[in-house]
């Protein structure tokens, strides 16, 4: 090996080290202060029956304060659902039509009530994604976190978005959770943090099917952020496979050209 290969090579490893060193160390500081999140279990995303339970949770829980203003009502025939079935489930207001954006039903005094107007979720599946995990993670997680905090102006609170101001509309089908603390000795000082919850009030659902539905919702507000995602990743592999296979025939082309030459 030369002289000036040696450096250069050197130098690449040195970047290459250099990157990933810092890579990892930043990781780390931004996962210091963060929360665990569940995995979204990822199989709802290509099922039509979850998607469509989503979106049906969506139209009858969340619809009330929050829009998806990026989807029009249209569009969730691609969730396998007729004109018809939208119409008679899904559109509550006469004066809407399949052109219309879904906007929320809520009054634009609302920020008031909850010192926080309600965002628009169309992209949430996105904006939430970080390093702890994907956004789907942290809206799965979130949705599963709620639990009774005296203490706040809603009467509830979430571990994964502490001082929300999002009541737990969900309560129902979960339950409702009490938060049991622990003290902790953080450097001298005492620290109340929650060790555990416990039911006060059983849900309608048992842990397991509170679970699924709240994957089901969580697919729809990932297809939401990109109705054509699913069909972004099929069209990929299609590309893969077509480029592999135009490379093996410029390779056998290269080969038959330089066959007489070489
Ligand atoms: C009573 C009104 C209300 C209803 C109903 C409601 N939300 Fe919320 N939601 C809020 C408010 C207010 C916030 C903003 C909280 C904050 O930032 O403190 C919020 C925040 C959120 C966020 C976090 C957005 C972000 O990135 O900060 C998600 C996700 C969410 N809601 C999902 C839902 C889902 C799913 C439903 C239906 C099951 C629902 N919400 C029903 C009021 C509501």
């Amino acid at each position: 090996m030369t002289n000036s290969r040696f450096v250069s090579y050197s130098l690449l490893l040195t970047v290459f080290f250099g990157v990933y060193f810092f890579s990892t160390i930043s990781t780390a500081y931004a996962a210091s202060n963060s929360v665990h999140l569940d995995s979204f279990p990822m199989k709802t995303l290509n099922n039509k029956a979850s998607l469509q339970n989503g979106a049906k949770l969506f139209m009858n829980y969340c619809i009330g304060c929050h829009g998806i203003s990026q989807v029009r009502y249209g569009k969730l025939q691609d969730l396998g659902l007729s004109k018809n079935q939208i119409k008679d489930n899904l559109i509550f207001n006469e004066k809407l039509t399949m052109a219309s954006s879904i906007l929320t039903s809520m009054s634009q005094d609302s920020k008031v009530w909850f010192g926080k107007r309600p965002p628009d979720l169309s992209l949430t599946a996105k904006s939430r994604s970080s390093s702890d995990g994907s956004g789907a993670d942290w809206i799965y997680t979130y949705l599963r976190s709620f639990y009774k905090d005296p203490t706040q102006a809603t009467g509830w609170n979430n571990t994964v978005y502490p001082g929300v101001n999002m009541p737990h509309v969900l309560w129902d089908m979960q339950g409702i959770r009490n938060a049991v603390y622990s003290e902790k000795d953080d450097g001298g000082t005492k620290k109340l943090i929650i060790d555990r919850f416990v039911f006060v009030t059983p849900g309608t659902l048992s842990s397991s099917e509170y679970d699924d539905n709240i994957a089901d919702l969580t697919a729809f507000l990932v297809w939401t952020a990109e109705p054509e995602g699913q069909f972004r990743k099929r069209l990929g592999v299609w590309v893969i496979l077509f480029l592999s296979l135009f490379a093996f025939m410029a390779w056998r082309l290269n080969a038959a050209y330089w066959k007489d030459i070489k």
